[in-house]
């Protein structure tokens, strides 16, 4: 499988490329479940060392990567806030990710602004040492690697019930800038058959560029909707998503109400047997705590899905990835 010098976003992953990370993934989980398996997967990159900048708050998608890099022997460092830095003094971003390239083999970004990761790979291409970029979040316009664990965790889920054909996905909540939705819708576009529901306010809804996308992606159905207990009840799986209002310009979105998109205990009866409840993380009060003891939830599955995919990730764009060949392990 060739593997992207940069990971900037979900569309530049086709199925096959899906499908191969899938299996990795599986396969790394597998050698993870003996220690000689996680010795064996501590040796694969312990020469690497990996910079994790992130500017923008993180929980999960940071300790996911640092523990991803950890399972496979990288050594981490970490600039957590750009005040810390001599960003600080006046450097620019652009100086600072070059600077970063001159000690590390690989550098994982999240930034809150849109776009910044390409322009960082596109600068950093032209330099003499163009490390890979993995993009971990770009303002509200990007999340690939979140798509990714958001794939793993559907396929998986999908597995016993014939794939991705024919599934109906909801996905719920602040459409118009959740970049996880953009970047999950963006992957779901390469399965035929399959029919997303996009639930939200009318001011939420889904961006014109990700509409037009939508339509012209064959095979693929979708439909806008603010009939949130009509979608629940139709949908195989359930993304939910929380109101970014770290974009708001004046604080907008307090005056929008999204009760009525919120998933209580009395909507479970709704669901279908086996639907698939998501959710990226982090929540506030899209869903009931008291939801998470219901089979159906799996959205704590995927928050640890994440950490695999991205060792699958890393391996692949580190060239490592044809090492991960022996399960039996
Ligand atoms: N899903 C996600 O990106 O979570 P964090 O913001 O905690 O990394």
């Amino acid at each position: 499988m060739k593997k992207p010098m940069h990971i900037l976003k979900a569309d530049q992953f086709d199925r096959n490329f899906l499908a191969y990370l899938f299996e990795l993934t599986d396969n790394i989980r597998r050698l993870d479940k003996s220690k000689e398996g996680q010795m064996y997967l501590q040796s694969l990159l312990n020469h690497k060392r990996a910079m994790l900048y992130f500017t923008q708050p993180s929980t999960r998608t940071f300790m996911s990567f640092q523990s991803a890099c950890h399972i496979l022997g990288i050594k981490s460092l970490e600039i957590r806030d750009s005040s810390t830095s001599s960003e600080r003094k006046g450097e620019s971003v652009e100086d600072s990710l070059q600077t970063f390239s001159s000690y590390v083999d690989l550098i994982i970004m999240r930034s809150p602004i849109a776009g910044l990761c390409d322009k960082m790979a596109q600068l950093l291409n032209s330099t003499h040492r163009p490390v890979p970029i993995i993009n971990a979040g770009s303002g509200p316009d990007q999340h690939p690697t979140q798509a990714l664990l958001d794939m793993y965790t559907l396929n998986r889920s999908f597995r016993k019930s014939g794939g991705f054909k024919g599934k109906t996905i909801a996905l719920v909540g602040d459409l118009k800038r959740g970049r996880t939705v953009r970047s999950l819708s963006q992957l779901l576009m390469q399965y035929e058959g399959v029919k997303l529901l996009f639930v939200s306010p009318e001011e939420f809804k889904i961006g014109a560029d990700l509409r037009t996308q939508l339509a012209e992606a064959p095979g693929l159905s979708f439909e806008e909707t603010s009939n949130f207990k009509a979608a629940i009840g139709a949908a195989d799986a359930i993304y939910m998503t929380r109101v970014q209002d770290e974009y708001d310009l004046s604080g907008e979105s307090k005056k929008i109400d999204t009760k009525e998109f919120h998933l209580r205990l009395e909507h479970l009866p709704l669901l279908k047997k086996d639907c698939v409840i998501m959710h990226p993380f982090p929540r506030r009060d899209e869903i009931d705590p008291r939801v998470d003891q219901d089979p159906r939830a799996k959205y704590w599955r995927q928050e640890r899905n994440g950490m695999w995919t991205r060792v699958a990730l890393i391996t692949n764009i580190l060239g490592v990835d044809n090492r991960i060949i022996m399960p039996e392990l």
